[in-house]
Order: structure tokens, then sequence, then C-alpha cells
């Protein structure tokens, strides 16, 4: 049955404000924002001041609060929030998907332990409601893929140059004033973002739980000009996406790259702050949830449908995490990739497979996600910007290490 719900909040920044809107337009859900608690008392806020405090025990110790709803961008200052309040038995919604990447299981385990529930529906892909699709929709179907954008700031800085010509550093900063970069757009730009909510959705759609260092990535901040050139020659688009793809036994491929995508892709006319997943179930096939990945109000509309969960009293199943065989991450999948360099010693440190096309400067190859995480502070110090082509395949370690003694004349 549904109770009132006296909630705590921790952060007023873009999803907190948006959240205090949504709620006071929310028909059916009985909620209240009791206390506030923020971090610089100084900034000149829209509500009184009786509602802010920076203690955060008073919030959190404050009997008549039964939802903490935690939306801060400080992840460390997150978990000790968050764990104090699973521990204390609330209820806890969050949007903080570095926090829920690094610490999932720990805090799930808190969650079952004390009784309270771990909600994030808005740490993932903004107002588009894909956990509780995953857990809820997709809980017997085995998943083949879950791809996607699931960074807002990044699709819509690549949206303003490719089709407004807007500079680089422009919409960056575009995106930093309508609120959709994080604090440190480095973690937008750089693919980070995204790959938090990879490890996120990985433990949703297959059950799989992995630390982001197990994980490559790579963002757009080294993008240029020529990249957008070579996008248009092919009749592609550049998307930075997130990759989520099942293997042979019980193994599992996960991946951030940019990627040139054509025309017939579903992920190909997903412009602005817009995020999609693209699904791909073993019966179903693709399915695509689209819908706005950043910004105040529908990051807030994720949080309020949670709010509103925590009424029924819902809690996440990790269905795929607890039935079934234990899922592996297997880096061991073959990609072909664009990269384009600034060091031709780049190539000392990244085997290629198979080369289809080499010029001054920038290279399509075959190479696999082990050797591209294995180059990743290389490819990172010389700001060489990669993109995957698409092309994937299972492939066997040894042929790579082979090809790569080739290549660099090493026997
Ligand atoms: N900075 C994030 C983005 C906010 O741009 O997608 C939403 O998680």
């Amino acid at each position: 049955m549904k109770k009132n719900i006296r909630i705590g909040l921790f952060g007023f920044g873009a999803v907190g404000q948006g959240l205090y809107d949504v709620l006071k337009k929310s028909e059916g859900l009985s909620a209240s924002i009791e206390k506030i608690c923020i971090k610089d008392p100084t900034k000149s806020r829209k509500l009184p001041s009786k509602y802010f405090t920076t203690e955060a025990n008073e919030v959190l110790e404050d009997k008549s609060i039964d939802l903490i709803v935690e939306l801060i961008d400080d992840a460390e200052a997150a978990y000790t929030i968050i764990k104090k309040a699973l521990i204390l038995g609330k209820s806890v919604v969050s949007a903080n998907k570095k926090l829920l990447a690094y610490h999932q299981k720990e805090l799930i385990q808190l969650q079952n332990e004390y009784g309270g529930s771990l909600l994030y529906e808005a740490s993932s892909c903004g107002g588009i409601p894909i956990i509780r699709t995953l857990e809820e929709y997709y809980d017997n179907e085995s998943l083949r893929q879950i791809s996607g954008i699931f960074n807002g700031s990044s699709n819509y800085i690549l949206s303003q140059i490719s089709q407004k010509n807007v500079g680089y550093a422009a919409a960056l900063a575009e995106a930093q004033e309508k609120g959709f970069a994080e604090s440190d757009p480095t973690l937008d730009v750089g693919g980070y973002d995204t790959k938090y909510k990879l490890c996120i959705l990985a433990n949703h759609s297959f059950g799989l739980i992995v630390q982001p260092e197990e994980i490559f990535h790579a963002g757009i901040a080294h993008i240029s000009s020529l990249d957008f050139k070579l996008a248009k020659q092919r009749k592609q688009h550049i998307k930075l996406v997130a990759h989520g793809y099942k293997l042979p036994n019980h193994r599992v491929a996960l991946w951030v790259l940019p990627e040139l995508i054509g025309a017939d892709h579903p992920l190909y006319a997903v412009e602005e702050e817009n995020n999609a997943v693209v699904v791909e179930g073993a019966f179903s096939d693709k399915q695509l949830f689209l819908g706005k990945g950043a910004g105040g109000h529908p990051t807030g509309s994720a949080v309020l449908s949670d709010i509103s969960a925590t009424t029924y009293d819902y809690k996440y199943g990790y269905k795929k995490l607890n039935f079934g065989t234990s899922k592996k991450l297997d880096n061991n999948l073959a990609i072909e990739v664009y990269l384009r360099y600034n060091s031709p010693k780049v190539l000392e440190h990244l085997p290629f497979l198979e080369v289809a096309d080499e010029e001054a400067g920038r290279v399509i190859g075959t190479t696999t996600l082990e050797a591209l995480l294995n180059a990743k502070q290389v490819l990172e110090n010389d700001k060489a910007f990669i993109a995957s082509t698409g092309k994937i395949s299972p492939v066997k370690q040894q042929k790579v290490l082979t090809q790569f003694r080739k290549r660099v004349g090493v026997h």
C-alpha cells in the first residue's frame, strides 16, 4: 500500500532542483523534502534557509526521515552517506553512477542485510527507465547484447560539432551551461561516465559485476576535424557507444569507444543530449529505448519514479545476478578500430591482427579489447583518437601476440 514519504535530500544541484520541481508537480505521490544537506552554505538557493544543513548526520539520524535521496557528485562522500543510511535501515535513492560502479556489490549486500531499498534508475541514461525494464521485463530472457549512448554531454557535443559546426570547446561549454556535464567534464568526454553506467547495466543485463578498471574505454576528448572528415567520407556518424556483448561459455565482453556508425544503425540519428539503449534479447531481438539522458528534469523524473517505488517497498530482484551460472568478463574480443595517432611509437604498443588501411598518422585495423586495455596509457599519453568501426568477433589471444611480434619485429 502507498504511504507518505519524508525525504532527506543530499545535494541541490541541477538534479536536486529538477527533483524539487518534478515533485511539486507530481499528482499521485505524497512525498515531501524535509531537509537538504549541501556542501556550500553561502550559495544562494531558491528555498528558505530552514531546509538546508551542512551536517550529514542531521539528515541521516533524523528518525522522521524514511528515505534518503542522494544527488551529489562526490562519489566517495556519497559512499559514506549511502552506507550509513542503509545500515540505519533507511531506503536510498541515488543517481551516483561512479559510486555504484565501484561499490554495487557491497551496497546490495547492505541493502539485503538491513532491509531498506536501494534504487538508482537515475544513475543510468537519465530519464530512460532502463534498469527496471531490464530487471522486470527481461527478467527471464537471456540477452545477447546491450549497447547504446549513455552520456548526454558527449552526444550533445558530437551533435553540435557535426550538425551545427560549433567548435569543441564551445559545445562543451554549452553542455556545462545546460547542466548536462559533470562538475569535472573529463568524466563525460573521457568516456568514464559511460563506463560507470555500463558497469551498472552489466549487472542488470547479464548478472556480471566488474570494477571499472577492468573495462577498456576511450572518449571523445581527442577528436578532431580529421575524424569528422573521415566519418563524412564514409557517410557515417561518430557516437560514443557502450557495449555489453555476450560470448560463449558465460563470458561477456564490455567496452566503451567512439563508434563510426552508418544510417542503418539504430543509434545513427540519436542527437543532442539524448541517450539510447539497444537491448538485444535471445527471443525479442533488437529493441531501442530512446530519451533524454541528462538534465535536471529528465533525471529528476527517474528519481521521482524511484521515490514512488519505495512507497510500495520495491527492491531490484537482481534476477540475472541471482539466477543461473556466474558470468565472467572476457576482453578477448577482436575489434576493428580506426586509430589516429600522433607518434608512430603507439603502434609498438598496440598489436593488430589485421590492417585494412594505413597511412601516415592513422590506421584502420583489427586489434583486441585486451590489447587496447594494455595500451590504454600509451594511447592517452599520445592523445590518440580511437573509434570502433563496429566489426567484432571472438578471438584466440595467441594469434594476436603472434601477429604483434611479426609486426614490431620481435622473435
Ligand atoms: N553528465 C551526465 C551526462 C549526466 O552527460 O550524461 C547524466 O548522467
